[in-house]
């Protein structure tokens, strides 16, 4: 049941009782989903997109026809890639090599103690999967995979045939990577799951996104608009800050440990 009040933001508290705020949210929700964006790797060592050291920033953002591209000419395309992965470039490097961090794994705990029941995450990383997160849908898609564009089935990534454009074992369809580019759809699939599993939800945490992409914003709005609480974790306040019950701006790493150890003393007392 949605509460009777809508949420009004806390008055500006340290960023410790933000925390124990932000924990007692989790606890009292019955179906908290996760939504995350590339704050929550930066401490991976992947650049983000936006704000000032941003890859969209420094380059520009990618063309918006650069799906239009790829169905223009699929072999092309694949030779290109197959080319720039045998010389990465600088975040080609940076996200292979990445690690998760404490961001990760407090998330992943925080599933496993139950109080997370599913996440949203717009990375390609594959860093939470990685860190341990079962319930998860990648709603940009995942870049260790190949997708086909007509049943959407996935496979990883090394089963590339040689033969170019690869075609999918299962349809014949035509298959590209997972990561959904600029001009494509977000697949059916992963679309279904973000809906049903923002519908269920009475509290969302944001952690390490601008939350200014669609659809994956709209679910905080959607779930905003039926009173339910939103957190934020964040370096930088962002459009959503506002609307949110609890946002605290701090580095991702830090501020996740702490809500996942408050938040395991609250279920040790509540035992
Ligand atoms: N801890 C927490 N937050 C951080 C950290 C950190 N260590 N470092 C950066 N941030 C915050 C920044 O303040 C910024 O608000 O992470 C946010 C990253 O925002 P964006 O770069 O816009 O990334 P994201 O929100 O994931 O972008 C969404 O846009 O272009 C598309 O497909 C791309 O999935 C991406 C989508």
């Amino acid at each position: 049941m949605a509460p009777d009040h809508a949420p009004t933001p806390d008055l500006p508290l340290t960023a410790i009782d933000l925390v124990e705020r932000a924990a007692d949210l989790l606890l009292q929700s019955q179906y908290a989903i996760a939504l995350t964006g590339a704050g929550i790797s930066a401490e991976s060592g992947i650049p983000t997109f936006r704000g000032k050291d941003g890859l969209w920033t420094k380059h520009g953002e990618p063309p918006l026809n650069q799906f239009e591209q790829f169905a223009s000419d699929p072999t092309q395309w694949w030779q290109d890639l197959r080319r720039r992965r045998e010389n990465p470039d600088e975040l080609t490097r940076a996200i292979t090599a990445a690690a998760p961090n404490d961001g990760h794994f407090a998330v992943a705990e925080l599933e496993r103690v139950g109080v997370l029941k599913h996440v949203i995450t717009q990375n390609v990383d594959g860093l939470h999967r990685a860190a341990g997160t079962q319930a998860i849908t990648e709603i940009h898609g995942n870049r260790g995979y190949l997708r086909c564009l007509d049943c959407d089935s996935r496979h990883p990534f090394d089963e590339l045939p040689e033969a170019l454009p690869p075609r999918c074992d299962a349809c014949g369809g035509l298959v590209k990577t997972d990561t959904v580019m600029f001009g494509e759809a977000i697949p059916r699939d992963a679309l279904r799951a973000c809906r049903e599993e923002s519908e269920r939800a009475d509290c969302m945490l944001l952690v390490g996104t601008t939350a200014v992409v669609s659809p994956a914003a709209d679910f905080a709005w959607q779930i905003r608009s039926r009173s339910f609480p939103l957190i934020e974790v964040n370096l930088d306040p962002t459009v959503i800050s506002s609307h949110c019950q609890v946002a605290i701006h701090a580095p991702a790493g830090e501020v996740m440990s702490r809500l996942l150890d408050r938040v395991k003393r609250g279920l040790r007392t509540d035992d």
